[in-house]
């Protein structure tokens, strides 16, 4: 079962010229889902984790997979004007401005062992700003894991002080 067959190209999407991974066959098959999830498990050697860190929407997914086998708990980091209670965000940039995440400022406590799981490292603006979420609550960042790492954007560059894995590299 290799799991990478379930992650399918989509040409042109969501505008030109950009080549899109859908995971959604990925999601939508057990075998092919528990075979990734192996593959982010195995990368973390045996190491405790306190806490699975998420970005919406797509770190959810595996996010809470991975925080269920690891008996951890989960945080999610949302979009703006989210979730409920207090909050800190942090910015990041995107092509044309900035955007930010939030996290609930109890959702971690100093000291906490924290994974922190997204779908694709591109630029590695989405990833940075969740560790520096993390990393105002006093978190310890662990690893930084992805399904996908795209190369080719450099995103490691910007996390390069914490270990990241990434289950694919396109
Ligand atoms: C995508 C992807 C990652 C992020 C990677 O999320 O799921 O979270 O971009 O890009 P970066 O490394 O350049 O920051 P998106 O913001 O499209 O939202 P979604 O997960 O809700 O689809
Ligand atoms: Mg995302």
């Amino acid at each position: 079962m290799q799991f990478e067959n379930y992650i399918r190209d989509i040409q042109g999407f969501p505008k030109e010229g950009i080549l899109f991974k859908d995971i959604t066959p990925l999601l939508n098959n057990p075998e092919a889902r528990t075979n990734c999830l192996k593959v982010l498990l195995h990368s973390l050697k045996n190491q405790k984790i306190d806490k699975v860190v998420g970005a919406e929407s797509r770190g959810f997914f595996f996010g809470m997979l991975l925080a269920q086998e690891l008996n951890a708990g989960f945080v999610p980091v949302r979009k703006p004007k989210k979730l409920p209670f207090d909050r800190i965000s942090a910015s990041y940039e995107l092509e044309y401005g900035f955007d930010s995440l939030e996290m609930h400022t109890d959702a971690i406590k100093k000291g906490d062992r924290v994974l922190i799981h997204d779908d694709v490292l591109a630029t590695g603006g989405t990833a940075k700003a969740v560790c520096e979420l993390v990393e105002k609550l006093g978190g310890e960042i662990v690893q930084c894991n992805f399904l996908m790492e795209l190369t080719f954007l450099n995103g490691r560059e910007k996390i390069q002080e914490y270990p990241v894995f990434a289950a694919l590299t396109y």
